[in-house]
């Protein structure tokens, strides 16, 4: 397949680059290295340094993919708060570029939504019919770029993918980016430094490990239609991660806590059956085997 990865230089993007390469597809990434950085893109893989608000109809012209992994995106929600425009201009705009360019060329497209927040608090795993209520303009811009997808199904007869990632965590992520909590305590834990927890730790989340989610990816690359939980279902308090980050790299020092942030849900939990009866995918990874692999691959790489 010839396939064009939106955000390839990125964490996620750059695993789901490399997954393709390793099954013997002809890669292209289209990355303005906004947050990516050039590390991160794979040997093998091209990449075309753009914007997808400006490049995406050139560059569809130039590669003809068959496939188009959408998953370039302002993915920061601190950010979509202070520059609400700009997280807009990149996950609205951007989005219906790479939309239009899809539909022009014949391109199946796979959408990176997320779970989390999009459904914003739940009672328990939250299943794809479950109230859309976002509390942040990060939320608000990806549940736009869906609705673009699925009316542009609607209308033009695509058959384009939307999954929706709970908190992805795994090797390449960017402590420095809020969302990775993950990523911030292994890296303090590397670096022999303190770590903290906003609130008393007791919100809950659903880790899912990038390696579950590339092949979820790929499972929708080759899917027709529909909206996809892509988690494990399984909630972890934040303080049940610090305990297995400790656990994973040996650290032995509490965590210091802070105040609870503003706008952090309590609980938020995906229920990923559908992607199970309809993708034939599930995790196979729970936390700590994720949490293994992450922490191998930080220190193997150090
Ligand atoms: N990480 C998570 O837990 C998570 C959860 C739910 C959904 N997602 C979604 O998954 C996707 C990938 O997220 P990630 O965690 O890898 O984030 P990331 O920031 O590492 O990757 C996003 C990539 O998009 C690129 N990019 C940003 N703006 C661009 C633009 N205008 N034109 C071209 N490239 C641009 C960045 O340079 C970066 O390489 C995003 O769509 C995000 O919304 C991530």
């Amino acid at each position: 397949m010839r396939a064009l990865v939106t955000g390839g230089a990125g964490f996620i993007g750059s695993h789901v680059a490399d997954a393709l390469l390793a099954r013997g597809d002809e890669v292209h990434i289209l990355d303005s290295l906004a947050t990516g950085s050039l590390e991160k893109v794979p040997d093998g893989a091209d990449l075309h340094e753009g914007d997808i608000r400006k490049d995406a109809a050139r560059l569809f012209e130039e590669v003809r993919p068959e496939v188009c992994f959408h998953l370039a995106a302002q993915a920061d929600v601190g950010t979509s708060v202070e520059r609400p425009d700009y997280d807009a201009d990149v996950n609205v705009l951007g989005m219906v570029r790479v939309l239009e360019a899809a539909r022009e060329h014949g391109a199946h497209l796979v959408f990176s939504s997320t779970g989390g927040a999009i459904y914003g608090e739940c009672d328990g795993p939250a299943p794809e019919t479950h109230p859309r209520q976002p509390i942040s303009p990060y939320g608000i811009s990806k549940l736009a770029g869906e609705e673009y997808i699925f009316g542009w199904n609607r209308l033009f007869g695509s058959h384009h993918v939307v999954l929706r990632f709970a908190n992805v965590f795994g090797a390449r992520q960017e402590p420095s980016l809020e969302g990775g909590v993950v990523a911030i305590f292994l890296d303090r834990m590397q670096a022999g430094e303190s770590t903290t927890i906003f609130g008393d730790g007791e919100q809950t989340r659903d880790f899912i490990y990038v390696g579950d989610v590339v092949r979820a990816v790929l499972a929708a690359g080759g899917h027709e239609g529909g909206v996809y939980n892509v988690g494990t279902g399984v909630e972890k308090s934040i303080n049940e991660v610090h305990e297995a980050c400790r656990r994973v790299t040996g650290d032995d020092r509490e965590p210091e806590y802070g105040p609870a942030r503003a706008g952090d849900v309590l609980r938020s939990v995906i229920d990923p059956s559908l992607a199970g009866r309809e993708l034939g995918w599930r995790a196979e990874h729970d936390l700590d085997s994720g949490l293994r692999e992450t922490w191998a691959s930080m220190t193997s790489s150090a």
